[in-house]
């Protein structure tokens, strides 16, 4: 199996970022740890982070026919940007949400996710291990529907 794990507008910046909000770790740390799952797992994981839409959504696209799921955290994008869904919902491979924080808790204009009705589930407020978790609920679903 073949999984993209995509950080969009200002994950480069975790571990910098209003840590008691997002966490002490960096991104980088972050993917590392998905890395190793990933090998565990037996599936092979390519990591993109970017600050720009458009990029974003070419990543996104990229993703037809050459990957098997998709595990994203839009950031900001979530919750308005009516392109990066349709980008999602275009590739038609299974998507997961990932949130650090419980965006459900935090500000009114964090509560909607424009992206959730695309994907398969969303994942919010465990901090890291919420990749970590979106990675096993992805390879078993892939699985189960491989079987
Ligand atoms: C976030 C939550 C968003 O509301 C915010 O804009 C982010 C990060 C999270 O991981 O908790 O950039 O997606």
């Amino acid at each position: 199996l073949r999984i993209a794990v995509l950080n969009g507008p200002n994950l480069n910046m975790l571990g910098i970022r209003e840590p008691g909000v997002y966490g002490n770790e960096s991104l980088s740390a972050i993917e590392t740890q998905v890395k190793s799952r990933g090998d565990e797992l037996g599936v092979q994981i390519s990591f993109f982070q970017t600050n720009h839409e458009g990029d974003m959504i070419d990543r996104i696209h990229s993703a037809y026919c050459n990957e098997d799921g998709i595990i994203i955290n839009p950031g900001a994008w979530t919750h308005y940007s009516y392109a990066i869904r349709d980008a999602l919902s275009a590739v038609s491979i299974p998507i997961v949400e990932v949130h650090l924080s419980n965006i459900h808790k935090r500000e009114a204009f964090r509560h909607v996710s424009v992206v959730a009705p695309v994907a398969l589930g969303q994942i919010a407020g465990f901090g890291a291990s919420g990749y970590l978790m979106a990675l096993d609920g992805l390879v078993r679903k892939l699985q189960s529907e491989s079987s």
